[in-house]
Order: C-alpha cells, then structure tokens, then sequence
C-alpha cells in the first residue's frame, strides 16, 4: 500500500509543531521537508500548532526557512496547546481544513498530548507523530528530541552554580523543568556530580524530603570538612516548592549548619530554549526521515521512536535505530507510564533508591 493522493499534483504532507517546543523540533521539520520533498510530496505548514490547523492557517512550506532554522531551538513554525482542538467543534474546523487543502498525511512534532490529537485525526489523513519534550515522558521511544539539549543546559547551568556557591561554601537547591517526569534533575544530577536529587517518582511527603536533604547537607559537610559547596537538583515535579523548600530546610538546620548558607536557583524556562545538541538534531532527522518513508509506504497511525530499553519493536527498515510503534499503543503505554505501572516506570523508581546513596558517597 501506498499513500493515496487526494490532489492531481500528488500526495501532500503537512507538518506541525505543538505543545512545548523542544530544541531539535526545527531539525525534525528540516529532516521531514527534504525527505518528503526527495519522494515528490508537496510540503505543507501549520502555523502554532492544532490552533493553526483549527484556524485554517496551512501554508506552502518554506524549504530554505526550514533549512536554515534547523540549527535553532524553538520552532519556526511556531507552536501552541489548544483547548479547542479536542472538542466536537475544534474536531469539526480541524478536518475542514485538512479537507480544503487536500493534506493526506500530517506529521505531528509534540509530546504526549500532541501524539493525543494526531490520533483523533488519523481517520482523514495518514498520522505519524515524532516524539519531542524536555521531559522524556513519552513511552516507546528511549529519547525524546529536545531531551539531550535541555540535559546539557541544566548540567552546564549546575557548573556555574556550582563555581559560585563553592566560593560561598553555599548550599543550591536548582529546580528543572519535567512536568511530573524526574528523568531530567535524576540524569542532571548525575552529570553535574550534584549532592542529592528530589523526583515525583520517589513518592515521598514533604517532612521526609526536607529531612532527607538536610541529613544529606549534615553528611557531606561532616564528610569533608574541606567541602564547599552542595547541590540538591530538585525537579518541577515534586511539589513542595523550592522557596518552601529552602526555608524549611534553613529553620531544620539552623543549630547543625549556622556557617552555611543556602539559595534557590529555579532554571524554568531557560532549560527550553537554545541551540540543539548535535544529538537532538540527529534524532529529529533521523525520526522524521523513517516516519515520512513510513507514510509514504502507507502507514496511517504511529509513532518513530528511538530504540533503546523497553522498546520491543523490531527495527524499521529505513534506520536499525528507528522503531514505528502504532499511536494506540503509544498512548497506551504512555499512561500506564504515567500511572508508574510500566517497567520502565518501576526501573525509574527502583533507580532512585539505587542512586541516591551513590550520590552522597
Ligand atoms: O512539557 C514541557 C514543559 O517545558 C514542562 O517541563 C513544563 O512543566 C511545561 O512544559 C511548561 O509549560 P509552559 O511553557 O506552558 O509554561
């Protein structure tokens, strides 16, 4: 089976970015763009994401925009969350649109709740979503584009932090992004040699993680008298804020610690941005280079991950890294993730007990 045309100048593809933009999206488009247009599609834009599609903004794509926003972060063709999309109406305009510029296939670029919308529409057009959030919290696929990027930022951003609070003999509490996934403050925290790390995964109330910081403060000033500085990564996710955090673990250390000092670092925002990792844009072409083949050959409804632990798929035939996973089981999956019931999401659990004393050592 093929790609069936619903125009006379051949298959059209239509690209669109959504949800949280992630650093790579840019390089997926470019890869989709060239490989679609080396197969003799005709290329297509939406603008912001389901909020574009909804609102009828579907362009001819720009190949030499695409081209060169490839090594930038953010994405140029804009993104958006949109409330509408998943309501009758918002269903109703979106196919409107896909009808009156005759798209038969659309590659979503998103997370989890992006992959969500491409699969209310896989019954108009062929869909085939790319993974891509700073969080690393989409099944069937061991990295999400942005991931890697977003990764280095907080590591080198932990570096910094760590040269001025080691001047201080200072103690940082550095928040990062991830939603309600730890992968990112847990891989971070390990690269950036931090003291402790707080993920949502671990489950544990607010008087045991303020406990467990201040212990781990106590032991590794006792450890080395020498020691200058401690960093404890806490992630988005785990809900005691940091300014809480910070005040509660000073009045818990005011007679054991007097001479240390403590901050709060929150990264937000700037964790997002930047230019991608030479990795993320690999992984961004790569993905959408077997996905656009994929659709061409006639697959409707998937995902292309990147294969790695926890992913049984075999090997698509266009790249022995690249797996095409149907949405249904993606999504799937992905909540069993979400509910913690996944092998991966109990290896992340387990991990987290496993890493901690390592860290402390
Ligand atoms: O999903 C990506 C992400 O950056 C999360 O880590 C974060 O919780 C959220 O998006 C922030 O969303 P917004 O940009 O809408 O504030």
């Amino acid at each position: 089976m093929s790609l069936s045309s619903r125009s006379s100048r051949g298959p059209r593809l239509a690209l669109l970015t959504s949800g949280g933009d992630a650093p790579g999206m840019n390089a997926a488009l470019r890869g989709a763009a060239r490989v679609g247009a080396s197969l003799g599609l005709e290329l297509f834009g939406v603008e912001e994401g389901y909020v574009g599609l909804l609102d009828g903004r579907v362009r001819p794509l720009d190949l030499h925009a695409v081209d060169e926003a490839a090594r930038r972060g953010g994405t140029v063709l804009g993104s958006a969350r949109s409330r509408v999309f998943p309501t009758a109406e918002g269903q109703r305009r979106a196919r409107e649109t896909l009808a009156a510029h005759a798209i038969d296939a659309l590659v979503v670029i998103g997370g989890n709740g992006s992959l969500a919308g491409a699969r209310t529409l896989s019954d108009v057009v062929a869909v085939a979503g790319l993974p891509a959030s700073i969080d690393n919290d989409l099944a069937c696929t061991s990295m999400s584009i942005g991931v890697d990027t977003a990764l280095n930022t907080i590591v080198e951003a932990c570096d910094r932090i760590a040269d001025t609070a080691s001047a201080h003999r200072r103690t940082f509490f550095i928040e990062v992004m991830g939603r309600d996934c730890g992968y990112l403050a847990m891989t971070s925290a390990i690269a950036s040699g931090a003291d402790a790390v707080l993920v949502p995964e671990a489950g544990r109330d607010d008087v045991t993680l303020v406990e467990g910081v201040a212990r781990a403060m106590e032991a590794a000033y006792a450890r080395d008298s020498g020691k200058r500085r401690v960093l404890v990564v806490k992630a988005e996710g785990v809900k005691l804020d940091a300014a809480t955090l910070k005040t509660r673990i000073d009045a818990r250390v005011a007679g054991t610690l007097p001479d240390v000092d403590t901050r709060v670092t929150v990264l937000g925002h700037v964790v997002r941005g930047g230019t991608p990792t030479a990795f993320d844009r690999l992984l961004g072409a790569r993905l959408a280079n077997a996905a656009v083949r994929a659709l061409v050959e006639g697959q409707r409804s998937f995902m292309a991950g990147w294969v790695g632990p926890g992913v049984t798929r075999t090997a698509s035939p266009y790249d022995p890294y690249v797996v095409l996973t149907p949405l249904d089981e993606v999504l799937d999956e992905t909540a069993r993730l979400m509910r913690g019931e996944s092998d991966i999401a109990r290896w992340r659990r387990k991990i987290v007990e496993e890493i901690e004393p390592i860290l402390a050592r």
